[in-house]
């Protein structure tokens, strides 16, 4: 008996980067000022400036700066997470993240999915020979992060001024020859093909979607009609509220019929958002999703993103037994209403109380 209190299902997380050693408050700073967020990377800040940091950071550190994050995220309702690497750049640095996710999925009981994101930024050294820089993404880190097991999908940041949809196509190409799946940064400052390159790879997820077309739109529909299941999109509303650029079309991408998803996209760059909660109010007030459209995008369609539907996203026979209890009644439609609010009571995973 919980005394009046509701019960959801625990939320989906389906993009994250909290592998990070530091935040980055200099760039919120020169943002507000009125610097863009491609400018500063184009000057070697960014993901280059986070990278620099993390390759410098020890393993344990980075591991318990992490795993603090996700217990953040858990309180707050959160039992399954993906979580990329990105930040390390050299070889020796994305193994690093990627064993920190392990011992994360190891420690936490959570659902805890890893992604191998090596092309996330062209390091300094590669500055004008991108393409020398995907050899060693494909060459050199890709057989090492199958053969230690470290990753379950690859992604590429598929956008102008990172990596172009000839290389984003190469590198999945690679890893599916290598059993791995991929979900890509698609179309975050530009209509710039990612839909396109994700489709014809059969990613199970196109992730940002700022800038989307009715071309896109339909692209991502046929595709749910393709054999691998369809590529969903993911909208990362964090990510536009922080960098103030356009939010991902959801009203839209729900009307064509298709399994919107929505992820907190948590990083020291774009969205320092750790709460899922916070992401749901977003969505329906930026995008125009109802609340029960945006419960749907957090839960169920994030599950189908990491395709493990099966297992997490609802409360239903054969599912885990992660769920939470809330503070509010009508909590589907009180969440979204009350942002920045934990609504959150407990949270119980694989049906023990997290504490
Ligand atoms: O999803 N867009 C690429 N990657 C991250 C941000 C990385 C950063 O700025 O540190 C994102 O927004
Ligand atoms: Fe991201």
């Amino acid at each position: 008996d919980l005394g009046g209190l509701e019960v959801l299902p625990g939320l989906v997380d389906s993009h994250t980067h909290i592998v990070f050693a530091a935040p980055r408050h200099e760039e919120f700073e020169m943002r507000i000022r009125g610097e863009s967020y491609e400018a500063i990377a184009a000057a070697g800040g960014g993901i280059l400036n986070s990278a620099r940091k993390l390759q410098a950071m020890s393993e344990d550190d980075l591991y318990v700066q992490a795993a603090e994050r996700l217990r953040t995220m858990i309180a707050h309702g959160t039992t399954t997470v993906e979580i990329k690497s990105g930040y390390g750049l050299t070889t020796d640095s994305e193994l690093k993240i990627l064993r920190v996710v392990k011992r994360l999925k190891q420690d936490f009981d959570i659902v805890i999915k890893a992604t191998f994101l090596g092309a996330h930024g062209i390091p300094t050294e590669f500055k004008g020979e991108p393409d020398r820089y995907v050899d060693l993404v494909v060459e050199d880190m890709l057989p090492k992060v199958v053969a230690e097991g470290l990753a379950d999908h690859i992604d590429v940041f598929c956008d102008r001024g990172f990596f172009t949809v000839e290389q984003t196509d190469r590198i999945l190409k690679a890893a599916a020859a290598m059993g791995l799946p991929s979900k890509i940064h698609a179309n975050e400052l530009g209509l710039t093909g990612g839909v396109q390159v994700a489709v014809a790879n059969g990613s199970w997820s196109a992730d940002h979607l700022e800038h989307c077309s009715e071309v896109e739109i339909g692209l991502l529909r046929e595709s749910m009609e393709m054999g691998y299941g369809g590529t969903v999109p993911v909208g990362l509303p964090g990510t536009s509220y922080f960098l103030g650029i356009p939010y991902a079309p959801g009203r839209a991408l729900i009307d064509a019929g298709l399994p919107f998803a929505m992820a907190t996209d948590f990083n020291p760059g774009s969205s320092p958002i750790a709460s899922l909660q916070v992401v749901w109010a977003l969505g329906c007030t930026q995008q125009k999703l109802l609340p029960a459209e945006g419960f749907c995008a957090v839960t169920c369609n994030a599950a189908l993103a990491l395709r493990c539907e099966k297992e997490v996203g609802a409360l239903a026979a054969g599912q885990r037994a992660n769920f939470f209890t809330t503070k509010t009644v009508d909590a589907v439609k009180a969440i979204p209403y009350f942002m920045g609010q934990n609504h959150c009571h407990e949270v119980f995973i694989n049906g023990c109380l997290f504490v």
